[in-house]
């Protein structure tokens, strides 16, 4: 009996301290609704004028993070719990769909990263169709270059 009971007590405790759970990927949000995460940017080519805009939007409002050329190097980079991912990397912004960027700034990071949210709904109160000029926006940083 006391055998029994060491040995329900060993696998108790292996149970509990199994192996270390593994650190938070840096990465964004991955609860991204799939219906959400498979839409297509719905907004075309940015004009000229469009591009100028949402330049001055990512300098006031998403540079201090992802940092003014989108290579996650902001002032406040280093205070996040997840590190911005480097916009400008064609591997990993090739890897997330439009939806999955758009519901990012939608929404914010939420439980993963401070991001603030964007959307009809945040304090920014953008509309659907901004957040989408802003992803089609976010997409130049990483667009190949032709050579
Ligand atoms: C307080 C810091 C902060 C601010 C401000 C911020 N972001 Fe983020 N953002 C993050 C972090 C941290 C992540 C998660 C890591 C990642 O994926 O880049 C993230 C993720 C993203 C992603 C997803 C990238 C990916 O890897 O899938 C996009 C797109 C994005 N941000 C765009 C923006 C835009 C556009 C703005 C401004 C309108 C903005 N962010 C403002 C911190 C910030």
């Amino acid at each position: 009996m006391k055998f029994l009971r060491s040995s329900a007590m060993a696998v108790l405790v292996v149970g509990l301290c199994g192996p270390a759970m593994p650190p938070p990927p840096a990465m964004a949000r991955d609860d991204v609704p799939a219906e959400v995460a498979a839409r297509r940017n719905p907004v075309g080519e940015l004009s000229d004028r469009d591009v100028r805009y949402f330049a001055k939007q990512f300098k006031t409002k998403c540079a201090r993070c992802h940092g003014p050329d989108g290579t996650g190097g902001g002032e406040e980079a280093a205070e996040q719990a997840v590190p911005p991912a480097d916009l400008t990397d064609s591997a990993h912004m090739s890897d997330r769909t439009d939806g999955q960027l758009f519901y990012q700034i939608l929404m914010g990071g939420g439980e993963r990263c401070a991001m603030p949210a964007y959307g009809p709904e945040s304090s920014h109160g953008w509309t659907e169709e901004k957040v989408w000029r802003m992803v089609a926006f976010v997409r130049r940083f990483a667009q190949p270059t032709g050579d």
